[in-house]
């Protein structure tokens, strides 16, 4: 079943676990998320980044996505990630998203508050709630991290926007990393404190040591995206089909392989953060 955000993240906090997010981009990636779900019995989140949701995808996209969640016997979330605008988020909106991420990491600390409440305030006439972000979490390509989320800050960000889960820079980032991420669990720690255990959100899931990703869960992130790994288990698969001299020929048959392979992906990462078994 469809859900909004908040709902899907009340899940998380009252159970003391993290819902996953993945990043979907087709029909395929949608059918490979759902299927894990559905078999894991867990609530996901199907997240889309905004630049499909500036192009045609987002028009085609969001129709697969409503009907996936309108199938499932699960908790699903249609999600937009890292909204840099109002444009965006509206647009979003008005193709049916359940959540809103507005991103405004890489402004200054006011206007990234006076954006994020914004946008909020108005989500929340619709029964939508947003995540923010605070301190950028950037790219495994950047030679530096940029500053990690301050307790302080964070305590002021969550009570002046009103955001329903913080996304925070502590030691993750976008993309294939070079070497394993260490993540600042300390921080992750003093910030749920200093905020009266907001929800907070990891993104750059792909490559991160399980072991860490536990921690990171065990002391209050509810919310954990992964894009990068989920693209190659797809893209992998599609290549070692293309490379299979028995491959098929009609696109549907060709699929199925790499959309078994997005679902196993999504299976282990469901597991990890122990959101199997959640929806019931
Ligand atoms: P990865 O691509 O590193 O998994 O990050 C995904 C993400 O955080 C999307 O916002």
């Amino acid at each position: 079943m469809l859900v909004n955000l908040q709902t899907i993240i009340g899940m998380a906090e009252k159970g003391g676990f993290c819902v996953p997010a993945f990043n979907v981009y087709n029909m395929e990636s949608v059918i490979g998320v759902l299927h894990a779900a559905e078999e894991a019995r867990a609530p996901v989140i199907m997240q889309v980044y905004p630049r499909l949701m500036k192009e045609e995808t987002g028009y085609f996209l969001s129709p697969v996505i409503l009907a996936a969640a309108a199938r499932a016997t699960v908790p699903v979330c249609f999600h937009l990630d890292h909204g840099p605008s109002e444009l965006e988020t509206t647009r979003s909106l008005c193709y049916g998203a359940t959540g809103i991420m507005l991103d405004g990491s890489t402004l200054p600390f006011e206007e990234n508050i006076a954006l994020t409440k914004r946008v909020a305030d108005t989500c929340r006439y619709l029964d939508v709630q947003v995540e923010g972000e605070l301190g950028h979490v950037g790219t495994t390509k950047d030679d530096t991290m940029d500053e990690f989320t301050t307790p302080e800050d964070a305590k002021r960000f969550v009570e002046e926007t009103g955001v329903c889960c913080l996304a925070v820079a502590v030691g993750t980032a976008h993309g294939r990393y070079k070497k394993p991420p260490k993540l600042d669990i300390e921080r992750i720690k003093a910030i749920r404190a200093a905020t009266g255990g907001a929800a907070l959100v990891l993104h750059g899931g792909s490559g991160v040591p399980d072991e860490e990703i536990k921690k990171a869960v065990a002391e209050g992130i509810r919310k954990m995206n992964f894009a990068t790994d989920l693209c190659y288990s797809f893209l992998d698969t599609c290549k070692e089909v293309v490379n299979d001299p028995q491959r098929p020929v009609a696109i549907d048959t060709f699929m199925k392989k790499p959309i078994e392979a997005v679902k196993s992906f999504c299976i282990s990462k469901i597991k990890l953060v122990g959101a199997d078994g959640r929806a019931d």
